[in-house]
């Protein structure tokens, strides 16, 4: 099966986006992989470090793998928002496909030399593996908040995405222009594209849109003829889950069987899943 940077390359080249996905537990996983299958789509599971903690490091990767075996679809596995070097290796060595290095935390120098030895690292166990890094600063959370304030210097500057891509090696580059993480009730979440398009004609790096819950279709769409190709869904997924699961257990306050009250919350992740993939124009190319 091709690698996630040959499936990155021929989404440039076809102008469409492999969704990110990020799941707590099993049932996303489900629904992920369930709409995968309805439309024959790459797809990209992510888990962040709080996530992968919750769902175990050798348990996720175990998980993606038997169902990338059994369905014959390209489904990968992310290490999202890696902020240690430390986990970065437990991620690589434990089997992920992927690596998202998160220095944008740190002073421009030291996230330039922490994402290059996550690269280094990477470069030298597993070359197979894509890795990303991340400039500028991403505000929010993946929940639903009201208002997410962002100032014009969090966004990512396009003359130094080039110097970062140049001296990290990255594969990936996780760019700031307006996008936020989560939802807000009580503001309008738009992106910049003008500057997504200086960030393009700066790199050839794979570009990524994070904090995709809340934009508007037409933003995603103008993102992905601009060069992004992969984008991350997390809060709407969290809330599908969330609301499908207060409403079933309402509809039958005494049922205690697993499998019966969590199938709903897979259908739930499975719909929002697909809406996305076919908006990514990822659809049909598995
Ligand atoms: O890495 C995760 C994503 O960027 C999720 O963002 O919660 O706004 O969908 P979101
Ligand atoms: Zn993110």
């Amino acid at each position: 099966m091709e690698n996630l940077n040959e499936w990155f390359k021929g989404a440039q080249r076809e102008r469409f986006a492999i969704g990110h996905f990020n799941v707590s537990n099993l049932e996303a996983v489900k629904g992920i992989v369930e709409a995968a299958k309805a439309v024959r789509a790459p797809v990209i599971i992510g888990v962040s470090e709080g996530e992968r903690e919750f769902f175990g490091v050798p348990q996720i990767v175990a998980v993606v793998r038997a169902f990338r075996e059994e369905s014959g679809l390209p489904i990968f596995l992310n290490a999202d928002h890696t902020k240690s070097f430390e986990k970065v290796k437990e991620a690589v060595d434990a089997g992920f496909d992927s690596v998202h290095f998160d220095g944008s935390e740190l002073p421009y120098e030291k996230n330039v030399e922490a994402t290059r030895r996550a690269v280094e690292y990477v470069r030298s166990t597993r070359p197979g593996i894509s890795v990303e890094g991340e400039l500028g600063y991403l505000r929010g959370s993946s929940k639903v908040q009201e208002v997410v304030e962002i100032k014009a210097e969090d966004m990512t500057d396009p003359d130094e995405a080039w110097d970062f891509v140049q001296r990290t090696g990255v594969d990936r580059l996780a760019p700031v222009f307006g996008n936020i993480h989560g939802i807000v009730t009580k503001q309008e979440e738009k992106l910049d594209i003008g500057r997504l398009k200086r960030i393009r004609e700066k790199t050839d790096a794979f570009l990524v849109l994070h904090g995709a819950s809340g934009l508007s279709e037409e933003d995603i769409r103008a993102a992905i003829e601009a060069g992004i190709v992969k984008v991350h869904i997390n809060t709407e997924l969290r809330v599908a889950y969330r609301s499908t699961l207060e409403k079933t257990l309402k509809a039958m306050p005494k049922e205690t069987t697993p499998y019966k009250y969590l199938e709903p919350e897979v259908e739930s992740v499975a719909k929002v899943v697909e809406e996305k993939i076919r908006l990514f124009g990822s659809a049909g190319r598995a």
